[in-house]
């Protein structure tokens, strides 16, 4: 290869997408899976939400999604086997997917509090629980939950290295994490942490706030972790975000009860989006999309109307300048 070829190489590799560039081939947007089993409680799994979530992994596919987020507790286990389902009726559709879980969130029970484990067993145990319930061999990509104030990262990296060896996870992560906390699990780790998901997103603006706030009083208001942005992206760290729609706050839903600021962003998404010839779901996350962190949208619903909205999404980040950007960013900030 000569020089010129070496540092084109180099560029593009740089320009890629985290998990990209550690050859985890996912697309920029990711499909949430939490709402796939239906309702939280101890009812079982009906056939109704099984259509329901096929016609959603439909809609994906059909835009090019090929990463599925779940997680262990997602209505108590029934998104997952909502899905796996699904992988046993599409023939060879789990080779073409990248499939994350988490784990390390349990959930209130008769006789058991809320509470995190960040536990070997239990993290064992919450993997052999999510295969079954998928119907799969392997995970692509695992990450713990929430952080638990009693892990020893020691605990969690023997749990990560008996997952890896027995093949049934490729990669780790995290979620809700800040820079103290994975530097904190990662000292103990053999392979680095791939992923970190948060709420990020035109509704949820702290990922910039803690950018924009050093040295301001009103940085106290900020609850995001000091440095997050940039450590991501000097170790090469995946953001993901959930919570990427709002939850609708911007692209259509009734907002005439919701603060002038939510309703003026309203307003100028679908503007913007006329302007472009394209949906309001494109342009609010193609507003988060063009962080340069280049983020990873966990898009949640389950409407597949909605799901293709958001085809045009990464088109829309790459087109929208720098006054658009920051036009959106102060009309939902409102100040
Ligand atoms: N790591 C974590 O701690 C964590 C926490 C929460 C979620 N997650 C992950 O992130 C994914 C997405 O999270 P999210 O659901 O908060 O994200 P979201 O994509 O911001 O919101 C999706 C929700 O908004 C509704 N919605 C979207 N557009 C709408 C509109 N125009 N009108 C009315 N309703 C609208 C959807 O309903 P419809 O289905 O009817 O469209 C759905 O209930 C989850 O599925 C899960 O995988 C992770």
């Amino acid at each position: 290869m000569t020089d010129k070829a070496n540092t084109t190489d180099k560029v593009n590799k740089a320009k890629a997408m985290p998990l990209n560039a550690r050859g985890i081939p996912a697309s920029r947007l990711v499909l949430g899976c939490m709402p796939f089993g239906g309702e939280w409680d101890h009812s079982p799994l009906t056939e109704e939400r099984v259509k329901l979530s096929e016609a959603a992994v439909e809609a994906a596919l059909s835009i090019g999604i090929n990463m599925f987020d779940h997680a262990d507790i997602y209505t108590r286990g029934k998104s997952e086997e909502a899905f796996g389902r699904i992988l046993k009726s599409g023939s060879g559709l789990r080779e073409q997917i990248v499939l994350q879980s988490k784990c390390g969130i349990g959930l209130e029970d008769e006789e058991l509090p809320s509470r995190f484990d960040f536990s070997r067993d239990h993290i064992l145990a919450s993997v052999d629980g999510s295969l079954k319930r998928l119907g799969t061999d392997y995970l692509d990509v695992l990450l713990l939950h929430r952080p638990d104030p009693l892990m020893e990262p020691e605990e969690i990296a023997e749990a990560f290295a008996r997952l890896k060896a027995s093949g049934k996870v490729r990669h780790f992560g995290v979620s809700n994490m800040n820079v103290s906390q994975i530097r904190f699990i990662e000292r103990a780790l053999s392979d680095r942490l791939v992923v970190n998901q948060l709420e990020m997103g035109l509704g949820r603006l702290d990922f910039v706030e803690e950018t924009v706030r050093v040295n301001q009083t009103r940085g106290a208001d900020v609850h995001f972790s000091e440095g997050l942005m940039e450590f991501s992206r000097t170790e090469q760290i995946q953001l993901q975000a959930w919570g990427p729609l709002a939850q609708g706050k911007f692209t259509g839903r009734d907002v005439s009860g919701e603060p002038e600021p939510v309703r003026k962003t309203a307003e100028m998404v679908r503007r913007m989006a006329d302007e472009h010839g394209t949906t309001p779901e494109a342009v609010v996350l193609g507003w988060l999309m063009k962080h340069p962190a280049l983020i990873q949208p966990v898009i949640g619903t389950m409407n597949p109307e909605r799901i293709k909205a958001c085809a045009d999404a990464e088109v829309q980040a790459a087109r929208m300048s720098r006054d658009d950007w920051y036009r959106l960013y102060m009309t939902a900030r409102g100040d």
